[in-house]
């Protein structure tokens, strides 16, 4: 990766550019707009950005939730435009924000992808998550999910 690349914490002037990644990114399944401008105004929410040559190129949005007492991570959106894919940005992402979440005080860290997303699915594999269950027509009727979760604390 060259060391013109950064991960920095979005702004709201990243509005545009975090949706339009999004609707390239998952068309017909991206949030709406006003979901990402939620992303990035409420603060229980990390949005990170990371930014080549100038140009945001992927983004990922997180939040720390208290589930029957535990502290748990929750991914919820990350992508990369496809002409930076597979270049490590994703990892560098995900790990930056698994960091904050584990610092905040999270030990597990879940999330969804859909169930016909292989390359999500090999992305997560490879980081380590693993398939905690299936949530059938998650994203719409025929269109299951799954859940993945992953230990966030090392030993
Ligand atoms: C999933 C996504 C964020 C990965 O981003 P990325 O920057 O390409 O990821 P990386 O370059 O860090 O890839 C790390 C590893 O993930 C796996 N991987 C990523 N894309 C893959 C693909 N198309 N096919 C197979 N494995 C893939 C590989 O193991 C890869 O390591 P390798 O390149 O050494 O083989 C990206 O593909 C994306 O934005 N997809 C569209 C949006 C999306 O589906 N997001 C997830 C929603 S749940």
């Amino acid at each position: 990766m060259s060391s013109q690349v950064t991960v920095r914490r979005a702004e709201k002037s990243d509005l545009r550019a975090l949706y339009e990644i999004e609707v390239e990114c998952f068309q017909d399944g991206a949030f709406p707009l006003h979901y990402i401008a939620h992303f990035l105004e409420d603060p229980e929410f990390i949005t990170l950005v990371t930014v080549v040559e100038g140009k945001v190129a992927g983004y990922v949005t997180a939040r720390v939730e208290n589930f029957e007492g535990k502290c748990m991570g929750h991914i919820y959106s990350i992508a990369v435009k496809p002409e930076y894919r597979r270049m490590g940005f994703g990892s560098c992402l995900l790990e930056t924000v698994e960091e904050i979440l584990e610092k905040m005080g999270a030990k597990v860290c879940y999330l969804e992808a859909r169930r016909d997303n292989t390359a999500a699915i090999r992305f997560y594999l490879k980081h380590k998550y693993r398939v905690f269950e299936v949530l059938k027509d998650y994203y719409g009727a025929g269109r299951d999910g799954i859940r993945f979760m992953k230990f966030l604390l090392k030993g």
